[in-house]
């Protein structure tokens, strides 16, 4: 039976049985799709076909088409088709910037939520956004055209973003005049990529979107020899995700927590995988506490079995530490927690990774924060070839390592996309940068424990009678920080204080010896320096630093590693003129000819403090009145 058959038996029971029909309809499934393919392969017809093959063209689309046509005194099907079509393109052209389109449509057995991306490479952003929740994609592919770099570059990103399910469609098969050995060409050759990528399987159908062949009842009367299903009827009868979901282990992340000032709060989420049951034992992980699942609740009541998708407050018999960011999880088989993974991950911020930098990671209803290391490689998506990388920029897809300052509960994206999926965010622009997915977890993180030490940094400070700090100056080359911190020391050292100074040039003479002056480099000698500055202050010790320190990221990086208010961001604010004009390492000159590569204020960035602690001016002040005036304000050390 046709979409259009169907859809006259539709009518005639909403004439009859309304409630009847609304009952049908609210226990259809939902698939959501995607449609991708080069820019002219033909998407915006085959949606408006779609769209009108199954008379879900809604009131007020409706109202201007039968006005349009009345207009123009014309009226039939074809008409109406290309004013739709022309409507949707436009409606796109609009949109293409802004986001994804979603459209919905319906048939006698299912409920559609197609996402419409644009084709161009640069929408990257837009393509995963729409493929990260379906379960079927759609590769327009123009049949005069064959393959593109663009096919495979999509084709391999819905591989990657875990869509099991993907058509080949052929499109405008009216003009290779419904050639099947041109049809055989495409599919051959797409067969050919799809094996290298590891794509399992694909079904292929010879359509027209213009014509409507083979969209609603295969075979069209044009490709008597294509023996397989229509789209809608390939798209009515594909398993969906949720359903292969609900067949795994119970968990639900807990997107917040009901009345915390209750005895037996509530947790609220979504299932993300497996059934639940009043009385099923649950684990709540990272923490491991156990207890029994004591009633499941939505807005309409209480149930008895919750699944995989829906959204549900969970009480339990017990009073559990669980909070946002934890996970519920089948008491017998949770996922597991670490700190260390290894991902794949598809960049699409303009600004290109910065290794070594950290980035808010959002996974599930988890945030931390994530440092990535150098990618162990890109991938070319057209040879699917593995290439040396130092970092990805925008568009480009490759593997890395990344460790978070905490653990997290997780499962491998191809067990689980809400557990294994997550997206990386500038912590300063807040843009999203880059979608990963979790390959695995590297197992020297759990392995490798905080050893608990008896003396503890209470201790080393009470020993040394003072409270320890780290006074993190920053500046441009020659802006003044070694001499004023070494002055601050002199004093600090004449008032008893037990001090140590770590200086950008004495550090990169040891234990920094193996790094330049590249932005990554730069990124990994102030981790180090504020590695060694932490243990310092652990040690009880007041910490002096004089490092350019050029990136807002990475000192905010140090601060977050220490304890409130023990990080004292002091910015020496020399212009770069006067800095220049100082010039005494004669390193600017070198700078201004050429000989000197990233240099910081002429050819590489320094990011200012917006807040520092403190500011000193070297104009104004002589270095022993900067260090007088900072030492004022961090008295009494105690
Ligand atoms: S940082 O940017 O990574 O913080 P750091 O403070 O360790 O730099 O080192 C800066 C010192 O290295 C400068 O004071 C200068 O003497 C020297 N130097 C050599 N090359 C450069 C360069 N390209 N940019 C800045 N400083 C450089």
């Amino acid at each position: 039976m046709s979409a259009q058959d169907s859809s006259f038996q539709t009518d005639a029971l909403i004439a009859d049985d309304i409630d009847a029909y609304l009952e049908q309809h609210q226990h259809k499934s939902l698939l959501r799709f995607i449609t991708c393919g080069s820019v002219d392969d033909g998407k915006s017809t085959l949606i408006g076909r779609l769209l009108y093959d199954s008379k879900m063209i809604f009131e007020d689309q409706l109202a201007v088409l039968e006005s349009d046509s009345a207009k123009h005194g014309t009226q039939g099907e074809e008409i109406d088709f290309a004013l739709l079509v022309d409507g949707l393109a436009a409606e796109r052209e609009q949109g293409i910037t802004i986001d994804v389109a979603y459209r919905f449509f319906t048939t006698e057995k299912r409920k559609f939520i197609v996402a419409d991306t644009p084709g161009h490479e640069q929408y990257t952003r837009n393509m995963v956004t729409g493929a990260s929740t379906a379960d079927l994609a759609v590769i327009l592919v123009d049949a005069r055209k064959g393959v593109l770099q663009q096919t495979r570059r999509h084709s391999y990103l819905v591989h990657l973003l875990g869509i099991k399910h993907l058509v080949l469609a052929v499109n405008k098969m009216d003009l290779v005049d419904y050639d099947s050995a041109t049809f055989d060409a495409i599919v051959a050759d797409y067969s050919k990529f799809a094996k290298e990528a590891g794509i399992e399987a694909f079904t292929a159908i010879p359509i027209s979107g213009f014509k409507g062949d083979n969209i609603t009842s295969a075979p069209s009367a044009n490709t008597a020899w294509y023996s397989g299903p229509a789209l809608i009827e390939h798209l009515e009868n594909v398993e969906m995700a949720a359903t292969a979901a609900q067949d795994r282990s119970f968990r639900m992340p807990v997107q917040w927590v009901n009345r915390p000032d209750l005895d037996f709060r509530g947790f609220a989420g979504q299932i993300t995988g497996g059934t639940i049951k009043p009385g099923d034992p649950v684990r709540i992980v990272p923490a491991g506490k156990t207890s029994t699942v004591k009633t499941l609740s939505t807005f309409d009541g209480d149930l008895d079995e919750a699944v995989a998708g829906q959204s549900v407050t969970i009480t339990l018999t017990d009073e559990v530490d669980c909070s946002r960011g934890d996970v519920i999880a089948a008491a017998g088989d949770p996922p597991e927690a670490s700190d260390q993974f290894c991902s794949t991950l598809v960049w699409m911020d303009e600004t290109a990774m910065k290794p070594g930098r950290g980035y808010w990671l959002k996974i599930g209803s988890q945030m931390v924060t994530a440092t990535i290391q150098p990618p162990k490689y890109e991938i070319d998506v057209n040879s699917l070839d593995h290439l040396a990388a130092k970092t990805l920029e925008l568009n480009s897809i490759g593997v890395a390592e990344f460790a978070t300052d905490r653990p997290i509960t997780f499962e491998p994206y191809a067990k689980s996309r809400e557990l294994g999926g997550f997206i990386l965010i500038d912590k300063f622009t807040n843009a999203t940068v880059a979608a990963g997915m979790i390959e695995f977890s590297l197992r020297r993180a759990q392995n490798v424990h905080w050893q608990p030490t008896t003396i503890t940094r209470e201790d080393h400070s009470a020993l040394k009678n003072q409270k320890p700090r780290v006074l993190w100056f920053t500046g441009l080359s020659g802006s003044g920080k070694s001499t004023i911190a070494n002055e601050v020391e002199k004093q600090l050292a004449v008032m008893n204080r037990h001090t140590f100074l770590l200086d950008g040039d004495n550090v990169r003479h040891g234990l920094n010896k193996d790094l330049g002056f590249t932005e990554t480099d730069r990124i990994e000698n102030i981790r180090r320096i504020g590695e060694v500055a932490k243990l310092m202050a652990d040690a009880g010790l007041v910490v002096l630093t004089a490092f350019i320190s050029p990136f807002r990221a990475e000192r905010q990086m140090v601060r977050e590693m220490l304890p409130e208010g023990e990080f004292i961001e002091v910015f020496v604010d020399t212009p770069i003129e006067v800095a220049e004009q100082r010039d005494v390492k004669g390193l600017y000159k070198k700078a201004r000819a050429g000989e000197l590569k990233n240099f910081t204020g002429i050819d590489s960035p320094y990011e200012a403090p917006e807040t520092p602690e403190i500011r000193v001016n070297t104009v104004d002040m002589t270095p022993i009145e900067a260090a007088e005036y900072i030492i004022a304000q961090i008295l009494p050390l105690k």
